[in-house]
């Protein structure tokens, strides 16, 4: 009945963003057809913030808002936060021990972020931070699951994971472990409002759950085609970010607004009040149910008990084989 086991996570960031939407669309999808554990990876997000842990509770708060909102459905999928499963810290520590320090240090995700975090002023050397490839693929393994659904930056780390689950087999004869796959969503990249790439950091952001208020606000603030002055003058759609969100949120009239954009027979104030209501549409549905699980504080940790109480007996029964295996 079931393709297989899925694992996949995000580190709580706080509430999300519409880049973020295609993500998570696709989970709601494979929920249908697999066996889910979706988690809020906390731990993860000490590698980098150990200094300033008191957003965490808030953060993972709002990601779960914005996972049930979107559809992730507590009756099909396990939701669960990292850090209630003390199985992927125990997991964790008994790979640390087979995992040669090279394969960590030439993962590319290391030197890149290393720098990326520097040129920020964060100087990031730590033990946990060089270890968080494999705290990953425990959190993966744990679970046994064998299909992972990440974007692309993330496969190096599905690999480094297939590598540690062959070593542990090999080095203690045994079959516990699953070679898990990666499975690659098709990420629409929405740029943000000013084009560059979307980020919270830029502020250039449209949150998925934004005001219908601030949703014609942001709109307001796409960058446009800079040449066109007057709404009859020709417009060049191709360098406009009204237009990019238009294939996506107007699918069906986005080429007929091209070409009026095209002619100078549409103007901008008019098009972005268009974008504005198709997005209202398209979005309106997931404010209205994050509305619904914010007036019930007491449902969300329900839930998160729940997610931990399911999540929790699956990795266990892991653990024993890994014990065993061990002789531990
Ligand atoms: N490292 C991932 C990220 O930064 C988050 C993550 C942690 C994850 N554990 C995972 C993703 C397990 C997939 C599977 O986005
Ligand atoms: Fe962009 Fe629309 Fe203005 Fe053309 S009419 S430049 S697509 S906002």
């Amino acid at each position: 009945m079931f393709k297989g086991r899925i694992l996949s996570g995000m580190r709580p960031t706080g509430s999300l963003h519409i880049g973020h939407l295609s993500v998570l669309e696709n989970w709601v999808k494979l929920q249908e057809e697999y066996e889910c554990f979706f988690t809020i990876v906390d731990w993860h997000a000490l590698t980098t913030s150990f200094n300033e842990t008191e957003s965490i509770p808030g953060n993972i708060h709002e990601m779960a808002l914005d996972w049930l909102s979107v559809g992730i459905d507590p009756e099909k999928s396990c939701i669960f936060v990292q850090s209630h499963v003390k199985q992927h810290a125990e997991l964790h520590l008994l790979f640390s021990m087979i995992t040669p320090v090279s394969w960590l240090e030439r993962c590319p995700t290391y030197k890149d972020q290393i720098q990326q975090l520097s040129k920020e002023g964060k100087d990031i050397a730590t033990y946990g931070f060089l270890g968080y490839p494999l705290l990953q693929a425990a959190d993966i393994l744990v679970y046994k699951a064998n299909t992972v659904p990440v974007g692309e930056d993330q496969l190096p780390h599905v690999e480094f994971c297939r590598e540690v689950a062959r070593r542990f087999n090999h080095l203690y004869k045994s079959d516990v472990f699953p070679e898990p796959k990666a499975i690659m969503a098709k990420i629409s990249m929405l740029p943000g409002l000013d084009k560059r790439k979307m980020s919270k950091s830029y502020n250039n952001y449209i949150a998925i759950n934004e005001s219908k208020d601030g949703l014609l606000e942001k709109v307001k603030q796409m960058v446009t085609d800079p040449s066109r002055i007057h709404k009859t003058d020709p417009g060049n759609p191709d360098v406009c970010v009204v237009n990019t969100y238009h294939k996506i949120y107007t699918t069906d009239e986005a080429a007929d607004i091209q070409e009026s954009c095209k002619q100078g027979t549409i103007g901008c104030v008019a098009c972005k009040k268009k974008l504005a209501q198709q997005m209202e549409a398209a979005l309106a549905p997931y404010r209205d149910k994050r509305e619904y699980y914010a007036q019930r504080p007491e449902l969300i940790k329900e839930i998160l008990h729940d997610g931990k109480k399911m999540a929790e007996a699956r990795a266990e029964a892991t653990m024993q084989e890994v014990r065993v295996s061990m002789h531990l």
